[in-house]
């Protein structure tokens, strides 16, 4: 027996930028099985309604990564998000473009900026050139080693988590959650000689820009996990380098802090992650937070039980030690 029908709403972005003062949203309501996805709905407004509509897809199957769509104000294949769900949760779907990418016209948007921080970190093994690959024999890893790829292997470049990522909306120069997750490949790859210059790069390339909010993660539609692998070379970047930039200072202060006091001394941690004479910039905007928040300038009292944070860190300190 055929699945029963619902009435979809769809509210679609439309806009021409050569051609339209302004976007606009265009609804088209159509009769579907909830399990379509919204993929197929758009097909069937572009053969039957309105073929005007411009979007862009190829492989229907959540493989090539295409149409990624803001779905609901959410980071989504179109066509793995069947209808139904989005209709009973919001009574519409609003579809709209990537955001974080110009829009080219309607749903598909000018990729050049996400693949131009793809292209910066150079995704390509560098060899030892004293250790050329050889070509005569497989070059072979051993389990353990593919283990640490963790599930990089798996993203097909949707674009979806830097679509949903503030950090790349608030600075163009960050690079994105998954040329970062790629970078990570790299530098965990046994074969790659870039190891250190890649970490040691990356911590002045836009590394500390991440926010830590997780969107890229619930965003990805194969459980790449990029936030995770953004962590492990953060981790990675302070052990080889030290915490040699603001970014990495401020999170080896934070650390510190906790660790002695149980509480954040934010005075003392401007200053951990400023230095001296950086600290005295920060005047003005330390005299308005002090105005609003006067017990900042003093020393906290250690909280009750700080013993056990040793354990804790001592714990921590041994995993860190393993990897
Ligand atoms: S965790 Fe970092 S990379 Fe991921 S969305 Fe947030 S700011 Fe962007
Ligand atoms: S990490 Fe996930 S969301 Fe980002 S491009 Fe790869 S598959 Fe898409
Ligand atoms: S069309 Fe290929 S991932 Fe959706």
């Amino acid at each position: 027996m055929a699945d029963a029908t619902v009435s979809v709403p769809l509210d679609v972005y439309r806009y021409q930028p050569a051609v339209d003062h302004e976007p606009r949203y265009q609804r088209y309501t159509l009769d579907l099985a909830p399990h379509t996805p919204v993929l197929t709905a758009l097909l069937k407004v572009r053969a039957e309604l309105d073929p005007t509509l411009a979007l862009r897809y190829s492989c229907r199957s959540a493989i090539c990564g295409s149409c990624a769509m803001q779905i609901n104000a959410k980071s989504r294949l179109a066509c793995e998000t069947p209808v139904g769900p989005e209709v009973a949760s919001h009574g519409r779907i609003v579809v709209e473009p990537m955001r974080n990418q110009g829009v080219v016209r309607d749903l598909v948007v000018d990729q050049t900026p996400f693949w131009r921080q793809y292209a910066r970190i150079e995704p390509h093994l560098k060899l030892d050139p004293a250790q050329p690959m050889p070509a005569d024999r497989p070059n072979p890893m051993t389990p353990e080693e593919v283990e640490r790829f963790h599930d990089t292997p798996r993203c097909i470049a949707c674009a979806a988590c830097f679509s949903a990522c503030p950090a790349v909306e608030a600075d163009p120069a960050f690079p994105g959650p998954m040329a970062l997750a790629k970078l990570y490949r790299f530098v965990v790859d046994p074969r790659d000689h870039g190891r250190q210059d890649r970490l040691v790069r990356i911590q002045t390339e836009g590394l500390w820009l991440c926010l830590r909010c997780h969107l890229c993660t619930d965003s990805c539609p194969k459980n790449v996990r990029p936030s995770e692998r953004i962590r492990d070379l953060k981790e990675m970047a302070i052990r080889v380098q030290g915490p040699t930039e603001r970014g990495s200072r401020h999170a080896v202060g934070f650390k510190e802090n906790i660790r002695t006091g149980g509480t954040l001394h934010e005075l003392k941690l401007v200053r951990q992650t400023f230095g001296l004479a950086g600290t005295a910039g920060q005047v003005g905007q330390g005299l308005r937070i002090w105005r609003k928040k006067p017990e900042i300038v003093k020393r906290p009292r250690p909280i009750e039980g700080r013993e056990e944070l040793e354990s804790i860190y001592a714990a921590l300190d041994e995993e860190d030690g393993a990897r």
